[in-house]
């Protein structure tokens, strides 16, 4: 048995995985999936059963580790999938096993029907649990209607608490407006409530305490996340570096004597909470790509194009078979064969991205907000 199978099955047996209250039977997910399909799984045995969709790729912040300042070459309207598509993809998806929803960007709260794209994922039988992952900025806009719509779970970015090195990474203000946002979402009562922390060294490794703090009297996960250098980042010449996720550990194994292992998601590889504390935190090898063995997750970027891996640039089009009445089936197979084409790891599907150049269709994704994170 190779090591990714011996994974999967290692964490199956451990069931390490955290099931969301959302999963014990909320009102999300009552309704029994109608003509079930076979499950999504590929060559070593992982099956899929959370889907990441990408709403749109435009933002309302310039992270400088993401964007230049002038963005990205976006898509015109007619490229970006429209709600009914979305809802298509997610509903033959549930009946592929998929149970998890989570709604990306660029910044998924820019798009003006977020609050139906959460009702219509909610309530669409055999999905159990429905997140968005945002900047914060406009959260309070739409905090209520996403609640009502049966959101479980809100990622928020934030890579400083202050002020000024909030400016300096964002290109933009609203430190203040992101921190009220993770308030207001607590208090709201979302299930689950966290934190997107990119560690790098030389701008907010500083922080690190102060973050982790905020899990003393707070329900909320932090998590510490490794900054992948995706793109052609001025950052790397300003004198920030890579930090890695063995690094961050050990500095919170040191900061916390007698800290312990906590339930996590998948991407929480290793995942922590400390004695008396009320949150949670995290650290996430997005680069050192630990996390691969126990991969679960589809990507579907804005403009309608299955991706299987992060570090893959090979694409499956959506879009025009939707858009040209294709079969339910039609879709469900393109996922198969997405799935069937996936690596071992990420670091695979790096190797097999730059060694298919020519067969991979370059459309030249530059940025994560292209890709949806
Ligand atoms: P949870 O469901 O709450 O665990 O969220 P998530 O981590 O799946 O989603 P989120 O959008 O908050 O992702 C945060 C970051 O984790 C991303 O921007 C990536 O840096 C990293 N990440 C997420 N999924 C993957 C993945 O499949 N591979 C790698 N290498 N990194 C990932
Ligand atoms: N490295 C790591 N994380 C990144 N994100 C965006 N770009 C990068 C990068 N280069 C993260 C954001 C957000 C999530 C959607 O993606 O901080 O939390
Ligand atoms: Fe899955 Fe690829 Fe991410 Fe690894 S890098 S966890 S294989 S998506």
């Amino acid at each position: 048995m190779d090591a990714v199978s011996q994974t999967v099955m290692k964490l199956n047996q451990e069931n390490k995985v955290e099931h969301m209250p959302a999963d014990q039977g909320q009102h999300l997910g009552a309704a029994p999936v109608l003509n079930p399909l076979p499950p999504l799984q590929d060559r070593f045995g992982r099956t899929f059963d959370y889907v990441r969709v990408a709403v749109t790729e435009k933002c309302n912040l310039r992270c400088t580790y993401c964007m230049p300042e002038e963005g990205v070459d976006f898509q015109g309207r007619d490229k970006i999938l429209k709600s009914d598509e979305i809802m298509r993809i997610v509903g033959v998806l549930a009946r592929m096993g998929i149970k998890k929803v989570r709604y990306t960007g660029g910044e998924p709260l820019v798009r003006k029907d977020i609050v139906d794209l959460v009702a219509g994922a909610a309530g669409t039988p055999g999905i159990k649990s429905v997140h968005v992952t945002t900047n914060g900025l406009l959260f309070d806009r739409y905090a209520q209607g996403l609640r009502d719509a049966g959101l479980t779970g809100v990622n928020i970015s934030l890579d400083t608490l202050d002020a000024e090195k909030f400016v300096r990474i964002t290109r933009r203000e609203g430190v203040d407006k992101v921190q009220n946002s993770i308030r207001r979402a607590l208090d709201m009562g979302f299930p689950r409530v966290k934190v997107n922390i990119v560690l790098m060294r030389g701008f907010n490794e500083d922080e690190l305490g102060a973050f982790t703090e905020m899990t003393r009297d707070q329900r909320l996960t932090v998590r510490f996340i490794e900054f992948m250098p995706f793109d052609a980042h001025q950052i790397w010449e300003s004198g920030v570096h890579f930090a890695s996720a063995e690094s961050l550990v050990n500095q919170i194994e040191k900061m916390y004597p007698g800290i312990q292992s906590a339930p996590g998601t998948r991407t929480e590889h290793h995942i922590f909470q400390a004695p008396g504390y009320q949150g949670k935190i995290a650290v996430i090898p997005a680069f050192t790509r630990s996390l691969c063995g126990n991969c679960s997750r589809i990507r579907v970027t804005a403009d309608g194009n299955i991706r299987n891996c992060l570090y893959s640039d090979k694409e499956y089009s959506l879009r025009e078979m939707i858009r040209d009445n294709c079969s339910d089936d039609d879709i469900a197979s393109t996922f198969r064969k997405a799935f069937m084409d996936k690596e071992k790891d990420g670091f695979d599907s790096k190797k097999a991205s730059s060694a298919h150049q020519v067969s991979v269709k370059d459309i030249g994704r530059v940025s994560m907000t292209q890709i949806g994170g």
